[in-house]
């Protein structure tokens, strides 16, 4: 777990036994007791789209209705969802990128997905499965200083409807040019007289506001729609006591667990809440794990261009320093579904992933190139924030020479586990 800055001192330098362990906390959540669709429709109605889910998110137990069950403005999110024309290059759209079959995320060999006007261009970032992103909070700093929550991978969306207006406008992605630009090719929608109902007859009357029932209604798509969060992996059906896990996939739960072995769950959390809510397998907090460069991401092409999470290039709003370098815990939920891994897409596989963690500092020369000087750790960071990389928390805690804290087979036991959070058990 990133924690928040703190003084650097001459002889951290390394960085070893500096533990940055600091016990899970679980993100407060805005709290709705009443159902869905009809309480969050009233408080957030106002024809502009801005309201109860932008500023919010839902929370855990609510009865979320089926698929078929959608309210109109989530029926219409889903329209919007699937609709290419919204695109400059009138070939994709947000699930271009948020595949259904794969857990709504791009597909494995998709590292950065294409996008722009001629599909020309790709951007930074490995597109996330968003299943379940509906329950993370909105960004905040705990009471000491530990930075939470927020949409993409450096939380810099407060809302699910702030993080939607995003793609259609950006270069790499949808590329419109313009909100007036988008809101011309949603006039001429199959769905417009829909929206029109829904959002007010004079809802083109000001761009901005059309932009903003956009953004309302894929805010509410992606609450309602079940399809996004069944719960329904085997590993809830074992929590409900409806399934037992193979001597392997109990193995691998132990070792996830176990402070001293894997120590996954220390950011992943794998138990219910204290409210009985499922886990989410993600605290929502920050962590910089020296994730080794990909130069399969074009503007990796010049050396002197770092992709540092929450402190920028794609935010800029919180000091630079410790923060320098930290992307936000994912959910591992349909994690076998969403290579590849982290958030420049540098591992295809979950065992790659799983020895990354237990091997990167045991046996660096695996992960990291080589040069003259020996090899070259953390090489996708600038060499003066190496120090702001997590070596003190358990599975990091280790030298060149020292065993890893997990074997080869651990390393499979684990990966075993990790396949049960695939949604759509059946037994
Ligand atoms: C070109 C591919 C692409 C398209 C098109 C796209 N996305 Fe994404 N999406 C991404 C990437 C990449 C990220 C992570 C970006 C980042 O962290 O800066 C992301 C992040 C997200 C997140 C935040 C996930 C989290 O964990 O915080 C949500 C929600 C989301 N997208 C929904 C949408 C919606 C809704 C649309 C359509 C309006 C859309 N996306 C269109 C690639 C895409
Ligand atoms: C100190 C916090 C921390 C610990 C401990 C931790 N993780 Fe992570 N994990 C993260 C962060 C942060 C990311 C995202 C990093 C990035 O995108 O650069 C991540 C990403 C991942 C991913 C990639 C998910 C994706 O969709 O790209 C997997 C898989 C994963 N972790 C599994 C594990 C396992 C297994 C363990 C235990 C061996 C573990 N993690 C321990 C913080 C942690």
């Amino acid at each position: 777990m990133y924690v928040a800055p703190r003084p650097f001192r001459a002889n951290e330098a390394t960085g070893r036994g500096a533990s940055r362990c600091t016990p899970p906390v679980r993100p407060s959540r805005i709290r709705s007791a009443a159902p869905w669709g009809a309480l969050l429709l009233l408080l957030s109605w106002n024809g502009a789209g801005r309201g109860g889910v932008d500023e919010g998110v839902a929370s855990w137990p609510v009865a979320s209705p089926g698929e078929n069950e959608l309210s109109d403005v989530a029926r219409l999110g889903r329209l919007i969802f699937r609709d290419e024309s919204l695109s400059a290059s009138g070939q994709m759209s947000c699930q271009t990128c948020h595949v259904p079959e794969h857990a709504h995320a791009a597909p494995a060999a998709d590292v950065v997905s294409a996008g722009g006007a001629r599909l020309e261009r790709r951007g930074l970032r490995n597109s996330p499965s968003i299943r379940y992103v509906h329950l993370t909070p909105a960004f905040h700093f705990e009471a000491d200083g530990t930075p939470v929550g927020g949409f993409f991978r450096d939380g810099r969306a407060v809302s699910l409807a702030d993080q939607a207006r995003g793609p259609f406008l950006d270069a790499n992605e949808m590329a419109n040019p313009s909100v007036h630009s988008l809101v011309d090719k949603l006039k001429a929608a199959s769905y417009v007289s829909e929206f029109k109902r829904l959002f007010g007859a004079d809802v083109f009357d000001d761009p901005q506001r059309a932009f903003d029932s956009v953004a309302f209604a894929l805010a509410q798509f992606e609450i309602e729609d079940e399809t996004l969060h069944p719960f329904d992996s085997k590993y809830d059906a074992y929590l409900a006591g409806e399934a037992t896990l193979t001597p392997q996939e109990t193995r691998g739960l132990q070792l996830f667990t176990d402070p001293g072995k894997g120590n996954c769950a220390a950011c992943h959390p794998s138990d219910r809440g204290a409210d009985g809510s499922p886990p989410l397998f993600t605290d929502f907090t920050y962590d910089n794990l020296g994730v080794p460069r990909n130069a399969d991401i074009p503007a990796n092409a010049d050396a002197s261009f770092f992709d540092l999470g929450l402190c920028g290039p794609q935010r800029s709003d919180l000091p630079r320093g410790d923060t320098c370098g930290a992307f936000k815990v994912p959910s591992l939920r349909n994690v076998a579904r969403t290579a590849p891994y982290f958030h420049n897409g540098r591992f295809q596989t979950l065992e790659e992933v799983v020895g990354f963690y237990v091997r990167r500092d045991t046996h660096p020369e695996e992960w990291y190139p080589s040069g003259p000087e020996g090899v070259r750790q953390f090489d996708d960071l600038p060499v003066a924030m190496h120090r702001n990389v997590n070596v003190g928390e358990v599975p990091y805690d280790r030298e060149p020479g020292d065993r890893p804290a997990l074997s080869a087979a651990e390393i499979l036991d684990v990966v075993a586990f990790l396949k049960t959070l695939d949604d759509g058990y059946r037994p």
